[in-house]
């Protein structure tokens, strides 16, 4: 199997981080690697903010202010999983970092949105490499993305609008993948 291969297979939602730093290089080499994802006439429509200590702390009260009252009574939610749902939702398990991943906004609606396409590709390779790296990571998106006090802690700028928060750090915790649905389900050979 190709390493890209075995990347995109072996990489996994993290929610569980060890309480250790990243050293700054590691953070720059995946970041590289965000910022040399495909974009619509090789715009790069994106921005990467990296935050720790205070900056991590208020985005995930952020968070945590929201899933409190959201998670207990969410009708899909098993009764059993809300304790360490709400666990999660403290920290983001305890990540050390957070990458956060902008898309910038134009006038033009079909330029705005494969600047968010352009961007989530983006996010694809910084997950990928942090895996390389040894790191792991987790998409997080929802309310909290669009939220105006998530957007002041961050200092966002008008024109632009939050594609991912991306929690990283050292895995403490090695999930068992989620199945997928069967390609056959997915896939249309026209022409064939
Ligand atoms: C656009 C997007 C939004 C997501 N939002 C969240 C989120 O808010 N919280 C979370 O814990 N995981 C979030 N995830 C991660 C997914 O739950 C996860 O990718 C999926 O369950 C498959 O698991 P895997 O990444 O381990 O393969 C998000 C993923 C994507 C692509």
């Amino acid at each position: 199997m190709g390493q890209v291969f075995d990347a995109i297979l072996k990489r996994r939602s993290i929610r569980k981080y060890k309480n250790q730093e990243v050293p700054q290089d590691k953070i720059k080499k995946v970041l590289e690697a965000a910022n040399w994802a495909p974009s619509n006439g090789n715009s790069q429509p994106w921005r990467f903010i990296v935050t720790k200590g205070q900056y991590v702390n208020k985005v995930c009260n952020v968070f945590y202010n929201w899933a409190k009252d959201y998670i207990p009574n969410a009708p899909y939610i098993p009764e059993e999983k809300v304790p360490g749902m709400l666990k999660y939702a403290e920290n983001f398990g305890g990540a050390p970092m957070h990458i956060i991943v902008t898309h910038e906004i134009f006038e033009d609606e079909i330029k705005t949105k494969e600047a968010l396409m352009a961007a989530s590709a983006a996010i694809q390779n910084l997950c990928l490499a942090a895996w390389e790296e040894g790191l792991g990571t987790v998409w997080i998106g929802g309310p909290i993305i669009y939220s105006e006090e998530t957007r002041e802690i961050l200092q966002l700028t008008e024109n632009e609008e939050i594609v991912g928060i991306i929690p990283i750090g050292y895995p403490d915790e090695d999930p068992v993948p989620l199945e997928r649905k069967d390609l056959d389900q997915k896939v249309e050979w026209l022409g064939f």
